[in-house]
């Protein structure tokens, strides 16, 4: 008896000094780990078209916290079509504790809503029609209704809504074993057209108020940096100096290596730095930094979440060819 007992007692005393040396759980530790988020969700939580991430000001806790569950679970981002599911399932994975994920949920839940212009793609007169069916989870005001796990559909932009909507008709999202919820959406969309989920769509969003003009202006990621200073004696063997500059953009735009390594390369909890000479899966070579973005990482030894094949972005060979130029000259 006496030794389980003892070895009882060190086992508490270890977690109440884990718990001391923890930061506090809150609204502060929150807002600190949101910069995780805010790359790809922005930084007032109103989302990122060109990222294909949503708004989460406005969402409700339950929702925060069924959907990050669905992500670090696998039910949600799983599937090889769904880029943004996809690109979304590590980031839930940085989230290590329970204690993190209420704060960050704490945060978010503080945002006031950001009502999203429209892309006027659909025709919400006719979507009014469509949403009959809809109406009886997600309320005829859209607020939702927690009781059938369907979230509040308010506040959220067309666009989002009808891939969300394509990803449940096509089996992309909600259609794991297990994932009840998810389920629950396949029989009510599976019958609609593209042309009547934009309709739907558009009507949804006159809901949260967003039904103002549409949006004409496309707005494009960048994480701006100063141009890099380049030393042309460094550049490895078949790389310009204007490869590097391209690079340069693609790392801060379509490449989206910005959003886990940073603008900076420093990296963070998501990615490591690549502006020093420390490597943890190449040998630092041109052509080791090309295989390594071209693969991806599917096993970080260091961090929560895989590096996705071109970070999941439909890049080109010469995007990939300027953007590994362009880290090759970081760690220069
Ligand atoms: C690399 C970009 C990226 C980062 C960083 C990121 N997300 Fe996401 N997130 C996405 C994308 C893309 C989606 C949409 C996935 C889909 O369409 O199914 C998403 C979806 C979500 C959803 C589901 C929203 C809904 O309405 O269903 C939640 C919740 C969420 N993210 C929370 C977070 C939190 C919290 C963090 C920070 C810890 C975070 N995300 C960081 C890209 C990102
Ligand atoms: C029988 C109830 C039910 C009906 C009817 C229904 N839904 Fe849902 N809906 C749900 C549930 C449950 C979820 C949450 C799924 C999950 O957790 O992944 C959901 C999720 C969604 C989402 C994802 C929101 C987000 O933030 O990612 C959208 C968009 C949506 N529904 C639109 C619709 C539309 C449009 C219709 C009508 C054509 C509809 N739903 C009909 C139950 C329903
Ligand atoms: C979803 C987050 C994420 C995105 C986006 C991302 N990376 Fe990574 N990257 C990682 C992770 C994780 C690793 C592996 C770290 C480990 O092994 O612990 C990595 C590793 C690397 C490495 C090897 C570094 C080393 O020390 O071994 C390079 C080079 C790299 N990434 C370049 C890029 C480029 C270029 C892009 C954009 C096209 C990009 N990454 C986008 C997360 C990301």
């Amino acid at each position: 008896m006496r030794p389980i007992f003892s070895r009882l007692f060190i086992g508490a005393a270890l977690l109440a000094l884990a718990a001391c040396g923890a930061p506090t759980p809150g609204i502060a530790r929150g807002e600190a780990m949101f910069d995780t988020c805010a790359p790809c969700h922005g930084d007032a939580g109103q989302g990122k078209v060109e990222l294909e991430a949503p708004p989460l000001a406005g969402a409700s806790e339950w929702y925060l916290a069924a959907q990050l569950n669905s992500f670090q679970g696998g039910a949600r981002g799983y599937h090889y079509q769904d880029a943004g599911g996809l690109r979304m399932r590590p980031m839930s994975r940085a989230l290590t504790t329970p204690e993190d994920e209420q704060s960050v949920i704490a945060y978010i839940t503080s945002l006031p809503a950001v009502d999203p212009a429209p892309t006027g793609r659909g025709d919400a007169q006719a979507g009014a029609q469509e949403y009959q069916v809809c109406s009886a989870c997600h309320g005829l005001d859209g607020s939702g209704n927690q009781a059938l796990n369907a979230p509040s559909l308010l506040h959220l932009p067309d666009w989002y809504i009808a891939a969300s909507v394509q990803k449940f008709r096509d089996r992309v999202r909600g259609a794991t074993p297990g994932d009840i919820a998810g389920a629950t959406m396949f029989p009510m969309v599976m019958s609609l057209s593209d042309e009547s989920i934009e309709n739907v769509a558009a009507y949804i969003q006159t809901l949260g108020g967003g039904g103002g003009t549409p949006t004409t202006t496309t707005t494009t990621t960048t994480a701006t940096q100063p141009p890099m200073e380049i030393d042309p004696a460094l550049l490895p063997a078949g790389v310009t100096e204007a490869m590097v500059q391209e690079g340069q953009s693609v790392f801060a735009g379509a490449g989206i290596c910005y959003t886990c390594h940073t603008a900076e390369g420093v990296g963070g909890p998501l990615a490591p730095n690549l502006t020093d000479d420390v490597w943890l899966n190449v040998d630092g070579s041109y052509s080791s930094i090309v295989e390594l973005i071209n693969t991806g990482v599917a096993q970080p030894r260091e961090h929560p979440g895989a590096m996705l094949p071109r970070a999941g972005m439909p890049l080109t060979d010469d995007q990939v060819a300027a953007v590994a130029a362009y880290v090759y000259m970081l760690s220069r």
